[in-house]
């Protein structure tokens, strides 16, 4: 566990802000997603004044990781921009009232129908990913009359040390136009069309990153290569360096504070800086895209654990009343997680458990090899660093409800999205005229 003044461990139990994670429990009910409003401000604070020491900037966050209205009022409120990935992200993005000129449209495949929500929706700019979108976006923007400003996501060919599932700017990623073949030819192209202006460049090498080199690299290269379109009399007033910072999840990984995380910020936006200097470019706009590291850490799910298996010397299951339908990131990746039980937080942690889920599949795993308290039925297992790409990625498998989400400021704490019912797992469900 990341401790900090909003989650702690007091009197044998768990905390978070001013609530017994037990209590919480309690109250809302589990499995439980908790999110804790505090840290996500002074990540956000911490991260902003970061990349605008020294220079222009924003930073932009990854809906991705964690979209609710309710983060979103809380970022926007904190001076972020937005990234959206979806026509759902920027609807959400417009009942959050966020202000769309500080909104980004990524994907590599963006349908018309996204393209034409885009436009409509005034969003400051589109992250032209293919040839298609190109086309498509000069026509529908040249029939409405504007010019929308795009960015172009480019690929520098560097390998972050990360998992591959997670790796975006390798070689032949599906992701972008590679600086080394096609982008230079495609960001010309875009000089030359009368719907759109090309304003710069976008760069994601991953996620979970925690080696710097990573990034200076796909810096030094994307660097080079405005050098290179500005001898074509193309400029890049804004360059887009993408998030990927990695967070805590188990003692293997770097023990931060905010201010720690946001170091890493400050040191993208510096070296951009330096370099565009170095090659004598005018000075970017520097924007950063976190998701996971503005949310990972605010979050915690409680689940009451259930039946306990024990194979002596071979494994101990403990099974909670979650798993893979709220956070399928161990089916996906193998990702590790650490965990505690809330109300035994001061005991040893002298057993290895596999945390299970209630899903018909073996793989249905919080995790392997666990260090955790003896645990026993109705205890509240906390697991951490549950708060990117849980939520978002969570499912309706095996017609399980996805958790409510309470955020937690402090003394309060209420639903930022609420249960779902049984009728809401089966609103869209209907039974054809011609099977009755
Ligand atoms: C284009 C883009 N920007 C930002 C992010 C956020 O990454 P992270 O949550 O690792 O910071 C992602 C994640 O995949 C991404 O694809």
């Amino acid at each position: 566990m990341n401790t900090r003044d909003t989650l702690y461990v007091k009197d044998g139990n768990l905390y978070i802000g001013e609530f017994m994670a037990t209590e919480l429990a309690k109250r809302f009910g589990t499995p439980l997603y908790v999110m804790d409003a505090r840290y996500i401000a002074e990540v956000c604070d911490a991260f902003v004044a970061a990349v605008s020491r020294g220079g222009e900037g924003a930073v932009a966050f990854a809906n991705k990781a964690f979209a609710t209205l309710a983060t979103a009022r809380l970022a926007a409120a904190h001076g972020l921009w937005f990234d959206v990935v979806s026509g759902g992200e920027l609807c959400l993005m417009q009942r959050a009232g966020a202000d769309m000129k500080k909104v980004l449209f990524h994907g590599n495949n963006k349908t018309p129908k996204e393209i034409d929500e885009g436009l409509a929706a005034g969003i400051g700019f589109f992250v032209v990913d293919s040839l298609n979108e190109l086309e498509l976006l000069d026509e529908k923007a040249k029939k409405l009359g504007i010019r929308q400003d795009v960015l172009v996501r480019v690929n520098p060919g560097v390998s972050a040390h990360t998992y591959e599932a997670v790796v975006t700017a390798a070689p032949y990623s599906k992701f972008g136009f590679d600086v080394h073949t096609d982008a230079e030819e495609v960001i010309a192209d875009i000089a030359s069309r009368k719907g759109l202006v090309f304003r710069g460049l976008h760069v994601h090498i991953g996620s979970q990153i925690y080696d710097h080199s990573s990034y200076d690299q796909a810096i030094d290269v994307t660097v080079a290569f405005m050098k290179k379109l500005a001898g074509k009399g193309i400029v890049t007033d804004i360059l887009d360096m993408g998030g990927g910072y990695g967070i805590y999840y188990t003692d293997e990984d770097p023990k931060f504070t905010p201010k720690r995380y946001a170091y890493t910020v400050e040191s993208v936006a510096r070296r951009v800086r330096e370099k565009a200097a170095e090659n004598g470019l005018k000075q970017p706009f520097v924007i950063v895209e976190p998701g996971r590291s503005i949310v990972g850490e605010a979050g915690v799910t409680l689940y009451t654990v259930g039946a306990i298996k024990d194979f002596p010397g071979v494994r101990k299951y403990v099974a909670v009343d979650g798993g893979m339908f709220d956070n399928p990131r161990y089916a996906l990746y193998e990702s590790k997680y650490s965990a505690v039980i809330a109300n035994k937080a001061d005991k040893p942690a002298d057993e290895k458990v596999t945390i299970a889920g209630k899903c018909c599949e073996s793989g249905d795993l919080i995790g392997k090899d666990i260090p955790l308290q003896h645990a026993e039925t109705g205890d509240i297992l906390a697991v951490f660093s549950t708060g990117a790409y849980n939520y978002s990625m969570a499912s309706n498998y095996n017609l399980n409800a996805i958790p409510p989400v309470v955020m937690v400021d402090g003394d309060r704490a209420d639903y930022i999205v609420k249960p779902q019912t049984y009728d809401d797992l089966l609103r869209n469900n209907t039974v054809p005229e011609w099977m009755n």
